[in-house]
């Protein structure tokens, strides 16, 4: 079986599926590599690698063409899918809620197709789980973004020149990507504080040595399937709304990362809240993929509002790629794991972790059906 690695085309793309040290233990495995020339270039991993880690290098074409399982980061564009062949496979992010068209391409060409981020968040799953590898280094970066970004420093600091106390750094939503923001800014020295919906949250944010910040009444079984947040009441949201307003307006540093699956993120920083804190006061919304947590947001700019600076990044992974890349590939080499039996591609639709990544199979779209 051969296993397929292209280059990335999507602009800013800097991450690759599969990382030479990968290539090498699936070589040994008895699987075949071939990767695009080049594939891993923009995060570091040159050709060389690849080759004395048992790859084939090969164009694009070829690499489409003559895969029986292709590996990308990013979902297949409409050209890349003409070059795959019928009753072969597929596995990416495949950003599911908006790649109706893209499901209907690849269903007519008959190609399987597994997103990545569809894989169910349960414990034996973890390995798989692309969705918490990038999102723990999105909250690192967010953190050094915001730093790089404020007009203060984050740790305490005794001095001749006198003693300048640490920064206050305010996490919203302490999911993969907040946890690790909180342990980022906690290293840097600064004072820490977050809030989340779901009550689970409260221990491991002060686990990690942040205080956590809660109205009287947290919202009633707030965490829903899978683990992840649902959509709150209207009444709910004011109360919510009214915690973080009464504890935002002196936080030098906020990273705000609430999202609800399938859904726009929800807004929990007002414009009102930004014009109450300090000049020199960091925003970075990590939801601002979904529509953001800020109202004064932009996705992929950065908006000074009252000498408050918001930033949007958008895939914010990809600006650390080599050890981006690296973690994707071992999600990959674990998804393989469960499709290769005995040197074959072996799609079983009732595994509880493949199953429900299987999006497109046999000329007919899976999404939605079973999701
Ligand atoms: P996410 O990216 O969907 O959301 C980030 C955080 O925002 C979550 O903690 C969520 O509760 C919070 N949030 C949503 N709405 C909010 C609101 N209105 N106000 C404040 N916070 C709000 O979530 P992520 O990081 O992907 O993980 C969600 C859950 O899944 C966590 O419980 C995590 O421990 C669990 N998980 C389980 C895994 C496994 O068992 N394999 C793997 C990864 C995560």
């Amino acid at each position: 079986m051969r296993v397929g690695v292209p280059t990335e085309t999507a602009a800013g793309e800097n991450r690759v599926a599969l990382v030479p040290d990968g290539v090498g233990r699936l070589v040994k495995a008895g699987l075949e590599v071939m990767v695009q020339a080049g594939a891993g270039a923009r995060a570091h991993f040159n050709d060389d690698a690849y080759a004395k880690s048992g790859a084939t290098l090969a164009d694009a074409a070829r690499v489409f063409a003559e895969s029986d399982l292709l590996v990308k980061v990013r979902r297949p564009s409409f050209d890349e899918i003409k070059l795959i062949q019928p009753d072969r496979a597929i596995a990416s992010l495949m950003q599911p809620a908006s790649s109706g068209e893209i499901f209907g391409s690849l269903a007519t060409a008959r190609i399987t197709a597994l997103a990545m981020e569809l894989v169910p968040r349960i414990s034996a799953a973890q390995s798989l789980d692309v969705l918490s590898s990038q999102a723990t280094i999105a909250g690192y970066k967010a953190v050094l973004i915001g730093a790089a970004a404020m007009s203060r420093m984050l740790p305490m600091m005794i001095t001749a020149a006198g003693t300048l106390i640490p920064a206050k750094v305010f996490i919203i939503g302490a999911g993969v990507a907040g946890l690790q923001a909180i342990a980022t800014s906690r290293r840097l020295g600064a004072v820490v504080s977050a809030f989340d919906v779901r009550a689970a949250a409260r221990q491991e944010i002060e686990s990690l040595g942040a205080t956590f910040i809660t109205k009287a009444e947290q919202p009633k079984d707030a965490e829903a399937a899978g683990g992840y947040a649902r959509e709150l009441k209207d009444d709910e949201a004011r109360l919510i709304l009214e915690a973080i307003g009464g504890h935002i307006h002196d936080q030098d540093l906020v990273i705000s990362t609430a999202q609800i699956p399938g859904r726009p993120a929800p807004r929990l920083v007002t414009a009102q809240m930004v014009a109450a804190m300090r000049p020199g006061s960091v925003i970075v919304d990590l939801a601002a993929e979904t529509g953001g947590n800020c109202e004064l947001t932009k996705l992929g700019e950065t908006v000074e509002s009252n000498g408050v600076a918001i930033y949007g990044p958008s895939n914010i992974a990809a600006t650390i790629p080599t050890h981006a890349s690296q973690m994707y590939s071992r999600n990959i080499e674990a998804m393989l794991k469960l499709l290769v039996k005995d040197g074959q591609f072996n799609l079983d639709l009732q595994d509880r972790i493949i199953g429900p990544m299987v999006v497109t199979h046999q000329g007919e779209i899976r999404y939605g059906k079973s999701h």
